[in-house]
């Protein structure tokens, strides 16, 4: 068995996530690791808030909120609705952790031994109106590479180029939109980490298995010319790790705080480490993830993330993690591979938080349970393009996949079984279990049955592929075409047809019926996981094995076996609620 660890790139703190974000890392990653786990690997699935920097500052200031308490409620904000997403992380920590302030100090305090810290005086954009110097998001402006007119000063959007404040056309003030600026010059760190182009270029290029939108945006910064310029890592804010070199004081730097793209990806391994403090667990715990001198030598390490944060995991954090290691002492684990997502749009525009469009996330808990979402979101993953959603896609995927796929076998089987035969399964029930009598049941299987189980064991396998691939879009797919077989299967036996001349037989379908239902919940569970424990419970099951032993599987549930006629398990939405939705999210 395989130890794997996955980590979400962090939401910032500030504010609800809309679907766009939740499919763009945290969804798909859980997704993986529900599965892994259901195959029996040794999981640990790790995110956090990104609280620091402008975006998080910005925030509480527009709440009228110190910016630690605003952190505080709203960490607890996206913690419940992860929790209502049914996100299974083994830790939700906080970048503002004690733990991220001396990982990430210590850090900083390696990377200056290894020599690639560079103390300079930078020129800064300064706002006379509001008295500050304007750092990454305090500053908007047109990007001078696409030309984006809302580019912010740290990143743009659009093209997904890291920037320098200096560098925006036409910048102005994102607290007060004046353009009354002016550049001065204030004492910053920068990180060398051009000194690694060649280390990091190399890396990438061994990562042929990488989805290329990963390693083409990696590679086209790299080869950019100035793709890797060395990069400020210190910033004149308040709020944030206050700099030190390692636990001594930085002398010159009283009063900065790292940049926040420098601390948040070092919270992965300090997540970790409040995860084993959280759970009562040594230093060790944790170090057996990330150290691979300490235990993590087999560890495949999975990041999950948006296309704009490709080149942050694949240039700026790999950068650290190699340059604290310049002495070999420190062997800290590189990603192993990067699922990277293109970006969800709504109704052919963007999510936008600012005008209202789309769909947050406590939003859409309000209007429907978590797997509905996740079954649109997953079938819908923007793996190879952009995707987008509409409410009639949703619409469908709502009401011809989970409604009249899933739901209706579910339904037709349980309901028909208990018509006709009462709350348990029909036929002889075994003396023992795993007894002769369950062999015959499986010899009572006409070539029906034996048809299902074929075109089932390849479908399974397909699915499997897929997400070991983390192709999970196809996964998706894969796993509706699985619950087709069944009601295939139902509407060619025709239980309801053959009881009139042949009970036994109309009973060994009904058997073999409940047996895909047990079966389909535990393949459904990565991307279904209420749903697939309501099916369970049905069956008066807490919980089932992956199917390795699919004949087995399809005969796990003897005749006598009780069970349940569960509730509807998805309701329709109709037209009138479809149009109501369009309009009440059209956005302004
Ligand atoms: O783009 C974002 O939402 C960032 N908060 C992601 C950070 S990922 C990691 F590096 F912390
Ligand atoms: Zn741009």
């Amino acid at each position: 068995m395989a130890r794997v660890l996955i980590t979400s790139a962090l939401p910032y703190i500030n504010g609800v996530k809309h679907l766009g974000n939740l499919v763009g890392s945290q969804l798909p990653a859980d997704v993986y690791a529900r599965y892994l786990r259901a195959r029996g690997h040794e999981v640990l699935f790790i995110c956090a808030t990104d609280e620091h920097g402008t975006p998080a500052e910005l925030a509480a200031a527009k709440a009228g909120e110190p910016v630690a308490d605003y952190c505080a409620r709203l960490w607890q904000v996206q913690k419940d609705l992860a929790d209502g997403f049914a996100l299974s992380f083994d830790h939700f920590g906080r970048s503002s952790s004690t733990r991220n302030h001396r990982l990430t100090q210590h850090f900083a305090g390696r990377l200056a031994d290894a020599g690639l810290i560079e103390e300079i005086s930078e020129r800064q954009v300064y706002s006379i109106d509001d008295g500050r110097f304007l750092p990454d998001r305090y500053i908007e402006g047109t990007c001078p590479n696409c030309g984006y007119p809302r580019a912010r000063g740290d990143q743009c959007e659009n093209c997904t180029k890291q920037l320098d404040p200096t560098e925006l056309i036409e910048p102005r003030s994102a607290i007060s939109g004046s353009t009354n600026l002016e550049v001065r010059e204030t004492k910053h760190l920068h990180l060398r980490q051009s000194k690694l182009r060649d280390e990091l270029r190399a890396w990438i290029a061994a990562k042929t298995d990488w989805p290329l939108l990963s390693t083409s945006i990696a590679l086209k910064w790299l080869d950019d010319g100035d793709g890797l310029q060395d990069r400020g890592i210190t910033r004149d804010l308040d709020w944030g790790i206050p700099v030190r070199r390692g636990t001594e004081p930085w002398p010159g730097m009283e009063g900065k705080v790292f940049y926040v793209w420098f601390d948040a990806p070092i919270e992965y391994i300090a997540a970790t480490a409040e995860w084993a403090d959280a759970t009562g667990q040594p230093d060790a715990a944790w170090q057996r993830w990330w150290r691979e001198d300490l235990g993590a030598s087999d560890v495949r390490y999975v990041e999950f993330m948006g296309k704009d944060n490709v080149p942050f995991h694949t240039l700026s954090f790999p950068a650290t993690i190699l340059g604290a290691n310049f002495d070999g002492a420190e062997p800290w684990k590189l990603v192993n591979y990067i699922k990277s997502f293109n970006y969800l749009n709504y109704d052919g525009g963007k999510f936008s938080t600012s005008q209202g469009r789309g769909i947050f996330m406590d939003q859409a808990l309000g209007i429907l349970p978590s797997d509905y979402w996740r079954w649109w979101l997953m079938s819908n993953v923007p793996e190879g393009n952009d995707s987008n959603f509409t409410w009639e896609s949703f619409q469908a995927g709502v009401n011809k996949d989970l409604a009249d796929v899933l739901g209706n076998f579910v339904s037709r089987v349980t309901k028909f079984a208990h018509a006709r035969f009462g709350a348990t399964l029909p036929g002889t029930p075994p003396t023992e279990p795993s007894s002769p009598t369950c062999l015959a049941d499986f010899s009572e299987w006409s070539p029906a049955e034996r048809a299902v189980a074929e075109d089932l064991a390849r479908r399974i396998a397909a699915y499997e592929a897929n997400l070991e691939a983390m192709e999970l879009r196809k996964a998706a797919q894969e796993l509706r075409a699985i619950w087709v077989v069944g009601n295939e299967y139902l509407q060619s036996a025709a239980p309801w047809t053959a009881i009139k001349t042949d009970p036994a037989r109309a009973a060994a379908i009904t058997r073999f019926a409940f047996n895909l239902i047990r079966l389909y919940a535990v393949l459904s569970r990565p991307f279904l996981p209420d749903t697939a424990d309501r099916m369970l419970a049905a069956l008066g099951l807490a919980d089932a094995d992956w199917p390795t032993d699919l004949e087995a599987a399809l005969r796990a549930l003897p005749a006598g076996h009780g069970f349940e006629v569960p509730p509807v398990l998805f309701a329709k939405l109709d037209d009138t609620r479809r149009a109501e939705l369009e309009t009440r999210f059209a956005g302004v």
